[in-house]
């Protein structure tokens, strides 16, 4: 079995190994910049994790989990555009650094780049792993259309929300687990559970996301505190502050993202004013209590014997409460 930190290690060369087309230099510059400046690496862990637990050969993994990350990687760079974020790993963003035009492009590169590595799958699962990885990538245009949709969308239902972020977040977290299992020759059955525990790993993770993008450390995080709140972005926080506000919060709530003409520090100041008031912290961290537990009880369930599952629960458990 691999530890985490040698199969970071592995991913680290294979992303550092990929070779670019060196006749245009613009477009693969900004895809270095954004492989190279870090990133947890949480996607490719779980692939060569999931492989390692039906299988002590990962080495056909590797690739596909360089796929994950790259198509992971890829998605950044444009929802930054969307979100018009300026900061990420704490370091300017491709379209800030450069310019759209060169993060639009840059980023369709990567996606291709993405299916290079897929077709490096080994031959017995590489219809299964082409599909899995297809499947997800069109389910995170789909959640991230709805989340572009949110922002100028009020009352949006806690089911509504979880849907979105299933597929913007969930599902390739989800696949990413999945390919990784389907390569190591888990049986369908296994496959689901691996899914499903990825899935529910997935959604504890945004839900974090959506939290630390409040309450984190910035310094930490690498993402400006309350860049959501600046979007207008319907995240979990603003769901549960609508169904707990009363009416003057509400009204108060509401306008706050849909005004233009106020300063953005302000805004971002009142907003976290009324959730600190609302107390959303708690049912946010409960939820995503109730979502690591879901994941772990799938991973329990899963065929395997319980100690090849050590290292992916301790990546998992280090992922409750993390900072970045
Ligand atoms: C950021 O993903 C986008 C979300 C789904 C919240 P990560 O938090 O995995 O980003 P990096 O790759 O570690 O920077
Ligand atoms: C991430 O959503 C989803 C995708 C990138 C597909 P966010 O917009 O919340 O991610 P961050 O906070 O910018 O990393
Ligand atoms: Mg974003
Ligand atoms: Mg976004
Ligand atoms: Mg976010």
């Amino acid at each position: 079995m691999y530890n985490k930190s040698q199969l970071k290690e592995i991913i680290e060369k294979a992303i550092s190994g990929l070779r670019y087309e060196t006749e245009a230099e613009k477009l693969t510059e900004p895809v270095k910049y954004v492989l190279s400046i870090g990133g947890k690496r949480v996607r490719p862990l779980l692939t060569l994790m999931t492989c390692n637990l039906f299988s002590d050969k990962i080495d056909e993994a590797i690739m596909p989990a360089t796929g994950i990350e790259v198509f992971h990687n890829f998605t950044l760079v444009h929802d930054d555009i969307m979100d018009n974020a300026p900061v990420r790993r704490g370091l300017p963003t491709v379209f800030k650094k450069w310019d759209l035009n060169q993060a639009v492009l840059s980023g369709d590169v990567m996606a291709f780049i993405a299916n290079d590595c897929f077709l490096q799958a080994p031959a017995n699962s590489i219809s299964s792993v082409l599909r899995i990885y297809n499947k997800a990538a069109i389910e995170v245009c789909m959640g991230q259309q709805q989340d572009m949709d949110f922002e100028t969308a009020t009352a949006i239902t806690q089911d509504a929300y979880l849907r979105m972020i299933e597929l913007k977040t969930a599902v390739l977290i989800a696949s990413a687990a999945r390919i990784g299992a389907v390569i190591g020759g888990a049986m369908d059955q296994d496959s689901d559970l691996i899914y499903e525990f990825g899935r529910s790993l997935g959604l504890a993770f945004q839900l974090q996301d959506d939290l630390l993008d409040v309450y984190g450390d910035y310094k930490v995080f690498g993402k400006i505190q309350g860049g959501d709140i600046l979007a207008n972005k319907k995240t979990y926080l603003y769901v549960i502050a609508s169904e707990k506000a009363n009416k003057v919060q509400l009204n108060k709530l509401r306008k706050l993202f849909t005004t233009k003409e106020i300063d953005p520090d302000k805004k971002v100041r009142e907003v976290m004013g009324l959730y600190d008031e609302l107390n959303i912290k708690d049912p946010a961290e409960s939820l995503i209590r109730k979502y690591f537990d879901k994941a772990f009880e799938c991973l329990d369930n899963t065929a395997v014997h319980a100690g090849r599952k050590d290292e992916l629960t301790a990546m998992a458990s280090s992922l409750i409460g993390r900072g970045n």
